[in-house]
């Protein structure tokens, strides 16, 4: 028997359901905040990544699917997408036509991780990403349509944390006083944060390994580096996330594992049990400079990507499958035909309809339409071809009516 790639999974029809729930929420409320939808391929050229996301990270350096083809080409399935879409803008033009640009795409990602709970080796996402505002009113419309979002699909006990990262202008001096604290500690850090140390020390802050976490505790802070321009992105930010109802709260630990963030950074975070330790469901910021460095003009944007497994295994809402409107019961030969047009006709009148076309008995195929949870049977047989009608039974009420064929 052949079986799927470990930490790849497949979705089938019980779960679905939740999945068109949160897909459709996503949809209307993306459409509110005026997204359009785009789709890029799942393979590009493994340069893109290693631009786009950052040589350093842990997602280009171990996580990656990548692979030659048959001319010797480097190729990645695309571990998120926030680099596809930002290639397709630059590549599109995009920008030429309109200032603002706002894009969504829903797409399964890669990347060879330790599959746990809520962590997966091929896992799908949803993204948003808004080019061409750098002003701290579109990050709150950001957080305020995913704040939406997540209400439309009533989900309980998130928060939203918020950071800010800084930028070219004050990271360099927050890099210098983390290589001078975390130098001392050197042999105490894990592996990775060693390595961390030389190519970026920003990232030990957010280390999940208890001891590194304790160093980290008293290291100095981003927020005591803020050149003015950050300061004032930050502080207008968090103001008007004040007058709003969001549930938020400030988290320096906020620094993301991709490259190219500056200033504005954030996370969702689910609380209870559901999730354990990969409890984090969408995450985010923003990326000044990534249009640029993939060949475009200077265009400033900000985007998060959505953990679809994460989101659906935190759902509390019960989500029933929408029941099948008729199921058509046909009993004996001279009753198939006019019972096919019947079943083709309603079908047609955007009625969901189905047919237990093993044709047994009507007790057989009464079983059947109770276990689909028709909301209607229709009885056709012979004597119903001589009298020229068939019976409609309602089976909530279990009323019989008889109507004629036209
Ligand atoms: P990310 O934090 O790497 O950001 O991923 C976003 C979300 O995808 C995570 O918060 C998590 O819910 C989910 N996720 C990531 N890896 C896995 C996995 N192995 N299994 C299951 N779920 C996972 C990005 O990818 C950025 N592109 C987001 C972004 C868009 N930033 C700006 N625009």
């Amino acid at each position: 028997m052949y079986k799927n790639i470990t930490g790849m999974k497949d979705i089938m029809p019980k779960e679905i359901i939740k999945w068109h729930f949160v897909e459709n929420n996503i949809k209307k409320t993306f459409e509110n905040y005026n997204y359009k939808e785009v789709r890029t391929p799942v393979l590009e050229f493994t340069a893109l990544f290693k631009r786009g996301v950052g040589e350093d990270t842990d997602i280009v350096e171990k996580e990656m699917y990548t692979f030659n083809d048959r001319n010797g080409k480097s190729l990645s399935l695309r571990p998120e997408g926030t680099a596809s879409t930002v290639r397709a803008y630059v590549q599109s033009k995009e920008y030429a036509n309109t200032p603002l640009t706002k894009y969504y795409y829903i797409g399964e990602m890669y990347r060879h991780e330790r599959p746990q709970k809520g962590r997966y080796r091929a896992f799908n996402q949803v993204g948003a990403e808004f080019f061409g505002a750098s002003s701290p009113a579109s990050d709150l419309e950001i957080i305020q349509m995913i704040d939406d979002l997540l209400k439309s699909i009533k989900l309980k006990d998130y928060t939203i944390f918020i950071n800010s990262i800084g930028c070219g202008d004050c990271r360099p001096g927050h890099k210098q006083a983390l290589i001078d604290f975390f130098t001392p500690y050197k042999e105490e850090l894990c592996s990775d944060c060693q390595r961390r140390l030389n190519t970026n020390p920003m990232r030990i802050i957010d280390c999940k390994v208890e001891s590194c976490k304790k160093i980290v505790e008293n290291s100095p802070k981003m927020s005591e580096y803020y050149c003015n321009s950050c300061s004032t992105h930050n502080n207008t930010l968090l103001s008007l996330m004040k007058n709003t109802d969001i549930p938020y709260k400030v988290d320096e630990k906020i620094v993301r594992g991709l490259d190219y963030y500056v200033k504005t950074t954030f996370e969702v975070r689910v609380s209870g049990d559901i999730l354990g330790s990969q409890n984090t469901i969408i995450g985010g910021g923003r990326y000044n400079h990534l249009v640029k460095e993939l060949g475009g003009p200077s265009v400033e944007a900000i985007g998060f990507g959505i953990g679809m497994e994460r989101v659906i295994m935190s759902l509390t809402e019960e989500v029933k499958e929408k029941p099948l409107d008729y199921v058509v019961i046909i009993l004996g030969e001279k009753a198939l035909a006019p019972s096919l047009k019947i079943v083709h006709d309603l079908r047609k009148e955007n009625f969901s309809v189905d047919v237990d076309y093993r044709l047994g008995s009507l007790k057989s195929q009464m079983r059947w339409a109770n276990k689909r949870n028709a909301q209607k049977v229709i009885i056709v047989g012979e004597q119903e071809i001589e009298n020229k009608e068939y019976i409609e039974k309602d089976m909530l009420t279990s009323e019989q009516i008889k109507k004629p064929f036209n």
